[in-house]
């Protein structure tokens, strides 16, 4: 008993010192000639040490495991990711020296199985998303280990009320600015769980700041929002981390404002246009994202509303350069980005 609570302790400190090592990310603003008065903040989520907003998740996922006395020495961990979250779970994983086993769909790009590997971590692979939960809790169960599931405790998970979450560090970020309160904040839902932490936030804030999902055509979080109902059949996506094919415990469709339904090639398309914008490369959800906040942003002003839009930049653009950033890759997916990106540019007003 006292020897695994010295482990916890240890365990918790090396979490504590680890975010602290760790720096927040940044929010970067930008002005579009197309959008006067409606300036976008991008937050950076990038920039965490391991490439993605799913740092943050990780993080909590572990701590809540931890405190929960599953989470325990020399106990495998398990998770069914689409290769984000399972990067940042294995980075925690060493971190506690804990073995760890990613189960994924087969086509996730091999530069995040290279991460996942590099990090310590074993992947598993199932031939399509729709499997990963279920083999996941499997597995688990046969090891005797913990399934992290983010999927089902993505919501609960998060300190929804504080803590350094995604919505509270973005907008303390903005309190310097001209216009402090974000008209709309866009975000994608995988898990769903940002989505819940930033709705929950804003209404616990007591602010009007309305959210909005950005989700690929035909994919569980616009067709269940639609239909409040699980009676559909979601299509596929090639937008990694997004784009879930069924609705996911952790999604709450009550504190969503508004969800925007995005075609892979305009997703595509707005990647590549992210790294004409900010000079670096995006995973393909912020190309998503960025859709989305084009189209409210063409509605305020076309209604003569100003003000800000906050999105996310999910994760590392150089996860993809064996998918979204390679041009036979979108050829083989039908996805004809060039003339797309030159009407978004011209959108924005930029040529
Ligand atoms: C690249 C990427 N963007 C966005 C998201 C959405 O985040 P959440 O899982 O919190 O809904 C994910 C989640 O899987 C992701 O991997």
């Amino acid at each position: 008993m006292s020897e695994q609570r010295d482990w916890l302790r240890t365990a918790l400190d090396r979490l504590a010192a680890e975010q602290a090592r760790s720096a927040d990310t940044h929010l970067l603003r930008y002005e579009f000639p197309a959008f006067p008065g409606v300036p976008f903040y991008f937050k950076d989520e990038s920039t965490h040490p391991t490439g993605s907003l799913k740092h943050r998740l990780a993080r909590s996922l572990f701590l809540y495991g931890l405190c929960n006395g599953q989470v325990r020495e020399g106990r495998v961990v398990v998770d069914a990711s689409s290769g984000s979250t399972a990067i940042s779970e294995a980075y925690f994983a060493r971190l506690l020296e804990l073995p760890y086993v990613a189960v994924m769909a087969r086509d996730t790009s091999p530069r995040k199985i290279a991460e996942i590997e590099a990090l310590g971590g074993r992947c598993e692979f199932v031939d399509s998303a729709a499997q990963d939960h279920s083999h996941a809790q499997q597995l688990a169960d046969d090891l005797d280990g913990h399934f992290l599931d983010q999927f089902g405790m993505a919501e609960r998970a998060t300190d929804w009320r504080g803590n350094n979450n995604i919505a509270e560090s973005l907008l303390d970020q903005m309190r310097g600015e001209p216009e402090p309160t974000p008209r709309w904040i866009v975000c994608g839902a995988g898990t769903g769980g940002t989505s819940a932490t930033i709705g929950r936030y804003l209404r616990y804030r007591g602010l009007d700041t309305r959210l909005c999902v950005a989700d690929p055509e035909g994919a569980a979080f616009v067709e269940g929002w639609r239909s409040r109902s699980d009676d559909f059949v979601a299509r596929g996506s090639c937008i990694e981390g997004i784009g879930r094919p069924q609705i996911e415990a952790s999604y709450c469709f009550d504190v969503v404002d508004a969800v925007e339904a995005v075609s892979d090639v305009e997703s595509c398309a707005a990647t590549w246009l992210l790294e004409s914008i900010t000079g670096r490369r995006f995973g393909g959800s912020s190309g998503t994202n960025l859709i989305a906040a084009m189209r409210l942003a063409e509605r305020m002003v076309d209604a003569g509303e100003p003000g800000p839009v906050v999105t996310l930049l999910c994760d590392r653009g150089e996860r993809y350069s064996e998918t979204v950033f390679d041009l036979q890759w979108l050829e083989r997916h039908g996805l004809e980005i060039a003339p797309v990106r030159s009407e978004l540019a011209a959108r924005l007003g930029l040529r």
